[in-house]
């Protein structure tokens, strides 16, 4: 397939990462097909897309009238079959390998054999999602960093059986979208969540162990590391209960007792307190 073919994208889940992959598709004037499984996260989405383009159109980054035709490009459905008219789709459903095969699997059964799947997995083996598919040669990663309309890198991750053209499309469809992709190769939480995961997980322990409280350890990774975000800002964003899960993979895939998860997070996720989205994280949020 050419890039010029890719023309409509399905983005199964609508969550954090689907509503954000969702925006800048559209906003790049692909035709977007969101999928969750209830109606009210579909609103939600729809919701949150909105409010984003209101703060674009304040920055200047769009243009008033550009908001009604964005959204009028996105078509939010709970109905999977809807996703067989997409040139391409990617999964971003929460980091479980069981759920995620079993979207992927679904998807590969609607999706025309030419499509292009990809996962917006944090850190699960690419090689083997794609083995759980018909089309592990049209398969990749296509990690994307969280505020997705904001941040630029991309990190597209190739498995085993990845084609070199599903790679060339990828890393063009990423430049088209205006994101910087940089590839790497499959392993346990790629090269991002490998390096950003334990930082977080140890200043989560340092909270724990009373070291600091999380405003102390934000405060020193801030102004004497010179992070834009304090760690535990920021595992609040990405959501506790993904840390958690992402953890959970690296313990699996390196078998080292340092990627053990702090129990504080799991603590945390087990009350609900799973950061921005729920309310309350390290930090409370109204
Ligand atoms: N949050 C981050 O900062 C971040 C950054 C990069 C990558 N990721 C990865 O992106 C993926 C999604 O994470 P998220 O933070 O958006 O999670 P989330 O919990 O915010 O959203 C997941 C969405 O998937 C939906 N869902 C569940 N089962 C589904 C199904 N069968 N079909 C369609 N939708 C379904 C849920 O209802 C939910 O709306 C994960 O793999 C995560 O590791 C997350």
């Amino acid at each position: 397939m050419t890039i010029e073919a890719i023309r409509t994208v399905a983005v199964l889940g609508a969550g954090t990462m689907g509503n954000g992959i969702a925006h800048v598709f559209a906003r790049c004037g692909y035709t977007v097909i969101l999928r969750d499984v209830e109606e009210s996260f579909l609103v939600r989405a729809r919701d949150t897309i909105a409010k984003n383009l209101d703060r674009e159109i304040k920055k200047g980054k769009i243009e008033e009238g550009a908001k009604s035709k964005i959204l009028a490009r996105i078509h939010t459905t709970t109905d999977f079959s809807q996703i067989a008219r997409a040139d391409f789709a990617i999964e971003a459903v929460p980091e479980r390998l069981d759920l995620k095969l079993s979207v992927l699997r679904e998807a590969d059964q609607l999706l025309r054999p030419e499509a292009i799947l990809a996962s917006n997995t944090s850190s699960i083996s690419v090689t083997t999602l794609a083995a759980a598919t018909g089309r592990p040669d049209r398969f990749i990663g296509m990690h994307f960093m969280n505020p997705v309309p904001v941040m630029t890198l991309v990190e597209v991750i190739r498995g085993l059986q990845t084609s070199e053209d599903t790679f060339t499309r990828t890393m063009q469809l990423c430049e088209k979208l205006g994101k910087k992709p940089v590839a790497v190769n499959d392993a346990p939480g790629f090269v991002s969540n490998r390096v950003l995961m334990p930082l977080i997980n140890e200043a989560a322990f340092c909270v724990l162990e009373g070291v600091a409280t999380a405003e102390a350890v934000d405060a020193v990774m801030k102004g004497g590391m010179n992070h834009p975000m304090g760690p535990l800002e920021l595992a609040d964003l990405i959501g506790l209960d993904v840390c958690v899960d992402i953890m959970d993979v690296l313990l699996a895939g390196f078998s080292y007792p340092k990627y053990r998860v702090c129990p504080l997070l799991r603590k945390y996720v087990a009350a609900g307190w799973l950061g921005r989205k729920s309310g309350r994280g390290f930090y409370k949020y109204s």
